[in-house]
């Protein structure tokens, strides 16, 4: 029997009583996307997966973004879509992106069809005397939102962001030395800047969100530059506030996903290159949730055999 037990922080719950090796019924999953749409951040402890499992998972949730940013849809592989994220070397080389999502970020705000779910599967943990290092922090864009004074939530109502992939990309070559190339115009012409309103009405709580991230946001469109700077600066300042923030410390065989449409999150870099640290991790799309081929009523259908 499936248990969700809510971590008392500001996001969070833990998900019991149920092996992700095995096929997902109506019911339970539709319990898991109520407690996403709920919590945000959800833990399956103790999952003993292998490739083929997380991606079965994760389609679940919609449609899982291409091989890599930089090389995406080139292969056959059926399993490529299911990333790497590692700091281990093999032959000189990392075996997957070293660095992926060390700053603040949504991942895929940058598409037109958006992130909805990460799903990330813990192997390899880097522990310090006994402590695990790596973690993930997220912080909590329900809460961001309700606590805006009502002539600031009056006055994002209709606005509208730009998102732009080269910010995040840059950022880190820039100030986070990060080894990544320069992105090529090929690549630039293939991740175009995209626009989404600030704020958004959540598809499974109801709830309203601020949809902006110091990661990809770039521009408040309606405003004149100057002004559009100053709303961003003040809103990065406030959706990153202690309050709203809630951090996972990664265990072996933890699968977590967290909801891209209420969170924002960053990796935590606090471990060195001799700690190992291996994830598998699927970026699923929005392409059910806000999908017209998984409409309103599939989605309640959904929800409601929880
Ligand atoms: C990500 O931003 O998708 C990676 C998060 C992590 O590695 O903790």
């Amino acid at each position: 029997m499936l248990t969700v037990e809510p971590t008392g922080a500001i996001l969070g719950a833990t998900i019991r009583g149920i092996d992700l090796s095995r096929p997902l019924t109506e019911g339970d999953f539709g319990r898991i996307l109520n407690a996403l749409g709920e919590h945000g951040v959800l833990r399956f402890p103790e999952q003993d997966l292998d490739i083929g499992d997380v991606q079965r998972f994760s389609l679940r949730f919609g449609d899982i973004q291409g091989a890599s940013a930089q090389d995406p849809d080139k292969t056959t592989d059926p399993l490529a879509n299911v990333g790497v994220l590692s700091n281990i070397k093999e032959n000189g080389a990392y075996i997957g992106s070293p660095d992926a999502g060390q700053d603040w970020h949504t991942d895929m705000s940058y598409r037109d069809v958006r992130g909805f779910v990460n799903v990330l599967y813990g192997i390899r943990i880097p522990r310090r005397d006994g402590k695990a290092l790596g973690g993930t922090e997220f912080s909590n864009m329900y809460a961001a939102y309700d606590a805006l004074a009502d002539d600031m939530k009056a006055r994002l109502e209709g606005l509208t962001a730009t998102h732009d992939f080269e910010k995040f990309w840059e950022h880190m070559r820039r100030d986070r030395a990060s080894g990544r190339p320069p992105m090529t115009p090929e690549q630039r012409k293939r991740r175009p800047p995209v626009v989404h309103k600030l704020i958004l009405t959540h598809p499974i709580s109801g709830r309203k969100a601020l949809y902006a991230n110091p990661g990809y946001a770039t521009r408040i469109n309606e405003l004149p530059q100057a002004e559009s700077d100053a709303l961003l600066d003040h809103l990065f300042a406030h959706q990153l506030e202690m309050r709203f923030r809630y951090t996972h410390e990664w265990n072996e065989r933890d699968l977590l996903i967290w909801d891209h449409l209420s969170t924002i999150h960053r990796a935590i870099a606090d471990y060195g290159p001799n700690e190992l640290r291996l994830m598998r991790r699927c970026q699923v799309m929005a392409t059910k949730v806000f999908d017209p081929d998984f409409p309103r009523p599939a989605r309640e259908a959904a929800l409601q055999a929880a």
